[in-house]
């Protein structure tokens, strides 16, 4: 290579996908002037400012004392280059190129990472995609802001070597101070933090229906009255599920980081997202001008927890059919479109009613039956047909909330959903198939797996027809039946275990 050009490795995040991107610097004689090329946006043009007082406030010569002109090409030029993460690789180049630092081999490392105009290095997202980037490619050196190679060192790869400066970047470069890398760190998995079930009194029916959901991870449609305990309920939910797998954790975690939500760390418990009605498709679903992950794909692996159900606007409602069909989102943009996992379970809640007492046994409802019509109807068929589990949490007695609490049975239940989820991890892991929880089948797998008893199979011919099921209302009632009966640790689903889905599934209205 001519003295006068130089090459750094960098990368750009596309939703959560990385890839590489090569800054190329070449210095040519001409009125000074510092272009970038290579389908730019409008923060790494900022990159001239920023570099530029960098390397002034770091002790080497700046372009601008420089009467030569700079070209900073960015390649390959057909995709395009969006954030700030091309700061320091520009910086390292130029360098390079104006043979202020020793030349050495850039091919197998990656620089990234944003310049404060005091030559200090702040965190970009994305390090745990860029670092399995890097992983995939066989690159030696991850050069990266110290926030973001805390948060990438569970990715067992390329050496993370923090720079905390431009400065301390040259001495390690030059030999003369060499930075410690950041050693890679097993995830250790956390348990999330709810709400404790054994807080809420009485209400059985539907501490048993959550014991489901957790099992299986069956989504469920919690409603009643106000106040009776529905958001409470949910919120114990997560407090119900075992902590996430290694797995998990990285493929949470590597969400997280495209969306610059990890703050030096890694995403060690399982995600619980409980996005407010008003918020906008975008936030939930994901999207935007640099497609972002939406809360869907926050909650992955995790809880996503809709309160209000009816309040949700009508075509976000409509938009998480596919995802919870399928486990990841479209995200439509200009020309193409990019996929991002959401797979959660849903947890929704909802009054039946605008004044909240519609069949309540005592308590009189104020609304118009159009009213309450009108009310229901904004959940459509198709979404609470993704709904396995529909349960009635009816207004509590003062006897039964007076009723002392019992602690001792959470753990009981913990380690009985633990082991049932144990049950369908090495199942699905036996069966080559890619899928950790009953709720994820296919109507496929049903057959194979939710292996009925004749008593049940003749059960469900007699039940099937008479309940209006539609198809897929018929297999979420096996993959229920299933999870009831992993909850037993009984190999054959027997009639008990489909009659409680049916239980389950079936609203009264
Ligand atoms: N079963 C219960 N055990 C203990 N406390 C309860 C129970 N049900 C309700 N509460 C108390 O009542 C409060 C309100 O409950 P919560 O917010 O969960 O009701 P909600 O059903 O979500 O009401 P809304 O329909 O108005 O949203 C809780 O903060 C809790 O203190
Ligand atoms: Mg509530």
């Amino acid at each position: 290579m001519p003295p006068h050009l130089a090459r750094v490795r960098a990368a750009e995040l596309d939703g959560i996908e990385a890839r590489l991107i090569d800054v190329e610097v070449d210095l040519n004689v001409g009125l000074h002037a510092f272009n970038i090329i290579g389908l730019a946006d409008k923060a790494l043009n900022e990159a001239r400012e920023r570099v530029g007082s960098a390397l002034k406030n770091s002790g080497v010569k700046p372009p601008t004392k420089d009467n030569r002109k700079i070209t900073v090409n960015l390649a390959p030029a057909d995709v395009k280059k969006t954030g700030s993460q091309y700061d320091l690789a520009i910086a390292v180049a130029y360098l390079l190129a104006t043979g202020q630092i020793k030349h050495f081999n850039t091919d197998d490392k990656l620089f990234l990472g944003e310049l404060g105009l005091d030559g200090g290095l702040r965190p970009v997202a994305g390090s745990l995609n860029f670092a399995m980037l890097a992983k995939q490619h066989e690159l030696k050196e991850i050069f990266l802001p110290p926030a973001n190679a805390r948060e990438a060192k569970i990715i067992f790869g390329a050496r993370l070597i923090p720079v905390p400066t431009l400065r301390t970047l040259l001495d390690h470069l030059s030999e003369e101070t060499l930075i410690t890398p950041e050693e890679f760190s097993e995830p250790k998995p956390l348990q999330t933090e709810g709400i404790d079930i054994s807080e809420i009194r009485g209400q059985e029916g539907a501490k048993r229906a959550l014991t489901v959901a957790a099992a299986g991870g069956h989504n469920i449609l919690m409603s009643g009255p106000p106040g009776s305990g529905k958001s409470m309920l949910a919120q114990a939910l997560v407090s119900l599920l075992p902590p996430p797998s290694t797995e998990e954790i990285i493929d949470a975690s590597r969400i997280w980081s495209a969306a610059g939500l990890l703050d030096g760390s890694y995403l060690a418990t399982r995600p619980f997202r409980a996005p407010h009605h008003t918020a906008s498709l975008a936030a939930i679903v994901g999207g935007g001008q640099n497609p972002r992950p939406g809360e869907i794909s926050l909650a992955h692996r995790g809880v996503l927890f809709l309160d209000e159900l009816p309040e949700f606007h009508r075509d976000l409602l409509e938009a998480l059919r596919q995802p919870l069909e399928s486990g990841r989102v479209n995200i439509a943009r200009a020309k193409t479109s990019i996929t991002l996992p959401a797979r959660f379970t849903l947890v929704s809640a909802m009054n039946p009613c605008p004044c909240g007492y519609w069949g309540d046994p005592e308590k009189e409802c104020r609304c118009s039956a159009y009213e309450v019509f009108r009310y229901q109807k904004k959940i459509s068929g198709p979404l609470l047909d993704r709904i396995d589990i529909h349960i009635n949490v009816p207004r509590m007695k003062i006897d039964e909330l007076r009723r002392p609490a019992d602690s001792r049975s959470t753990n009981e239940l913990k380690a009985r959903i633990s082991r049932a989820r144990t049950l369908q991890i090495n199942r699905f892991r036996e069966a080559g198939l890619d899928i950790l929880v009953n709720a994820e089948m296919s109507s496929k797998d049903c057959e194979r797996f939710a292996a009925l008893a004749p008593a049940a199979d003749k059960f469900l011919k007699d039940v099937f027809d008479r309940s209006l099921l539609s198809a897929r209302g018929y297999y979420r009632i096996l993959k229920t039946a299933r999870t009831i009966a992993d909850l037993e640790e009984s190999p054959r689903t027997e009639v008990g275990h489909l009659a409680e889905a049916f239980q389950l599934r079936v609203r009264e209205e």
